[in-house]
């Protein structure tokens, strides 16, 4: 056992990141990797909200499957171990929102809720998706959205440090 390790690996079992690995990566790419997954995940979102304001004989459920299945399978991806210790800080010229609250032992319980519940929220959300149905897919684009919300809240600072 490696216990310089031991902390990182805790934080990656806690976001349900599992025997996924990201120590081959440098900080600054471990924030680039997950920024890129925000980012992609907050663009498939945007699809499925347009589809949700379109008119319903114009709603294109294929769409919306494929993108709630890029959530989820982001969601489900392990992004936990993209967080080593300190990469709340810049790394170089690699920016990050990060709080440092995020690694205080303190918040470690509703940091496992915050992350568990997301994922249940997308699995949820690509599972309502396949159904197809507009107005369950609407009530569940809303719950995975405060899912996404409750996580900035408390983890994502207003500006790049
Ligand atoms: C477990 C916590 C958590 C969850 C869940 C979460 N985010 Fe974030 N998000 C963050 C943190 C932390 C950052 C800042 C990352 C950084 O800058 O290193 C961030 C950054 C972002 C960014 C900015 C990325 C950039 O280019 O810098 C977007 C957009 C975003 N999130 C969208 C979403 C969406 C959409 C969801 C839900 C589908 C979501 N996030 C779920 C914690 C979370």
């Amino acid at each position: 056992m490696n216990f310089a390790k031991a902390p990182l690996l805790a934080l990656a079992t806690i976001l349900g990141a599992g025997a996924v690995s990201a120590q081959h990566l440098k900080p600054e790419e471990m924030i680039i990797a997950r920024q890129a997954g925000y980012r992609t995940m907050d663009w498939n979102m945007d699809k499925i909200k347009a589809q949700l304001e379109a008119p319903a004989d114009k709603f294109d459920k294929k769409l919306v499957l494929n993108a709630a299945k890029v959530v989820q399978a982001i969601a489900n991806s392990g992004m936990g171990a993209l967080y080593a210790p300190g990469t709340d800080k810049a790394a170089g010229e690699v920016k990050t929102r990060l709080k440092p609250e995020f690694f205080d032992p303190a918040n470690k319980e509703e940091l496992t809720k915050i992350a568990m519940n997301f994922g249940t929220q997308a699995n949820k959300l690509a599972e309502v998706a396949e159904g197809g149905d507009q107005k369950a897919i609407q009530a569940q684009f809303g719950e995975t959205g405060k899912a996404c919300k409750g996580c900035h809240d408390k983890f994502r600072a207003k500006e790049k440090h």
